[in-house]
């Protein structure tokens, strides 16, 4: 396209900016993304998608008739959440999806990621159903496809109903009951319009920093605590994967990892092992049962003591042919040997080490994405990967109504670039979507870090599109 028609067709960008004006005044059109690469190098058919979750988002905590999470639970109780943020309100997409799903759109993404809140469906996590939940996402449905955009859906982004918490949640076997009941419904209901679901959000996530360590909901701690959620949560996952199988006629169906490169300290014997240790918790605990390879032993032969966990027939159980493996990848761990009970391995902080971190001190490092890649794409069963989640959080600030995040364009330079090396090495990734489409709650670290490429105002509410949304509108166009 010359740049006569270029400058045709682009819109008014929602604050009110001639997007081409704004480019060439940044300098961000007039260089034509010095990349050595271009999105048809990831080919036609490459996936370009940008996620969010249901509790980092939506806010309407108690509103039409919505049951309480151990996510509003936990960031009711003093001390928890940093700054004392809660997510009671957070970026208001309850009320404000339509403008938010207008700005997927406006950056050129074809595909909107988000997650269901279980306790907005099932108020007490089973049994009655809350219309208006029902609906709410009907409608968020209803607006992507309005727009031409795909809905993927995650079932479980960590918002727990409280109830089922409070019956012991991920650590109690009756959950694979419980959230059976909730993925049959939501696939029953949204199946006609909704082909692409995810089952999981990062089981590792939940169950190691909520049930092991304490810091996130539901706040609990001790490795049986979290043994017993991560082998509930591998047999969720295969299980939620069968039902939308049975429920939604061609879905495409996955569940989503968090992945880090692990790298020893230095060459010695000892922590070489204790990376590999590391490993097989970080990387490998979900996904090999799941691809029927059961825990990963090997790498940490404490986990032959999951077999205590079991019910007859779980081995079988744990497994299911996923059509996608959604691989999400922020930093790289470097591991040193420790006295941690089971893993005996540690993490040497990026800040001892001296390198370059975002603002929640994880360490940026392209070459692990393409290393991680790798390691995913050599198992035999897994048929595809989409990364479902990637990207970084840089201290933003609106200067005159922009936000010039240098680094974050960076940062997606590199990782894009990390991906194409992969891909052209023949892993056969097949998507990417950015975290996230607007900063939203993070979790313990509430609004501080912020991942958007719309930047929020978390007092007004207001939506500014980064240079790094600019950035992508210009890529993907
Ligand atoms: C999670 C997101 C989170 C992001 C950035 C991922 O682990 O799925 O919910 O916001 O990382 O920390």
């Amino acid at each position: 396209m010359n740049r006569r028609d270029w400058i045709k067709a682009t819109a008014l960008t929602t604050s009110g900016l001639l997007l081409n004006d704004y480019l060439l005044a940044n300098k961000l059109f007039q260089q034509p993304l010095a990349l050595g690469f271009s999105k048809g190098d990831f080919g036609n058919d490459f996936k370009w998608g940008i996620a969010q979750a249901s509790y980092q988002t939506e806010g309407a905590w108690n509103i039409d008739g919505k049951g309480e999470s151990v996510w509003d639970h936990f960031s009711h109780t003093k001390g928890k959440i940093e700054n004392g943020d809660t997510g009671d309100l957070a970026t208001d997409f309850y009320h404000k999806y339509k403008s938010d799903i207008q700005l997927v759109k406006d950056m050129n993404f074809g595909i909107f990621r988000f997650s269901l809140s279980w306790s907005r469906i099932f108020p007490k996590g089973t049994g009655k159903i809350n219309p208006l939940g029902v609906q709410y996402y009907h409608n968020v449905i209803d607006e992507c496809i309005a727009l031409g955009i795909e809905p993927w859906v995650t079932i479980f982004h960590w918002d727990t109903p409280q109830t089922l918490e409070e019956q012991g949640g991920w650590t109690n076997r009756k959950m694979v009951d419980w959230f059976s009941e909730y993925t049959e419904f939501v696939t029953k209901e949204y199946g006609n319009k909704v082909k692409n679901w995810m089952i999981i959000n990062e089981p590792l996530s939940y169950t190691g920093m909520g049930y092991m360590f304490g810091e996130m909901a539901p706040g609990k701690k001790g490795l049986k605590n979290f043994k017993a959620a991560a082998h509930h949560s591998v047999l969720c996952q295969a299980e939620g994967g069968r039902i939308v199988r049975k429920n939604v006629p061609g879905a495409n169906i996955g569940t989503t990892f968090q992945l880090s490169w692990i790298d020893p300290i230095d060459d010695s014997q000892k922590n070489i092992a204790a990376a590999k240790r590391m490993d097989a918790i970080y990387n490998r605990l979900f996904i090999e049962p799941s691809l029927g390879l059961g825990y990963p032993e090997d790498g940490l032969p404490y986990l032959k003591t999951m077999k205590k966990l079991y019910a007859a027939g779980d081995e079988k159980m744990m497994e299911f042919d996923f059509d996608f493996i959604g691989a999400q990848y922020y930093y790289r761990t470097v591991a040193k040997k420790s006295m941690m009970p089971g893993l005996k391995a540690k993490e040497i902080s990026p800040k001892k080490r001296g390198v370059a971190m975002n603002e929640m001190d994880g360490e940026i490092y392209p070459e692990g994405f393409y290393q991680i890649l790798k390691q995913i794409g050599n198992y035999e069963k897994v048929k595809k990967i989409i990364v479902t989640e990637n990207g970084t959080c840089v201290k933003d600030t609106v200067v005159g109504g922009k936000v010039h995040d240098k680094e974050r364009i960076k940062y997606f330079k590199d990782h894009l670039a990390a991906m194409l090396k992969a891909k052209k090495e023949g892993v056969n990734i097949d998507g990417y979507f950015v975290w996230s489409l607007t900063d939203n709650f993070e979790w313990d670290k509430g609004f501080r870090p912020r991942f958007g490429l719309v930047h929020v105002d978390f007092k007004t509410l207001n939506r500014t599109v980064k240079d790094s949304g600019y950035w992508f509108k210009e890529f993907l166009k």
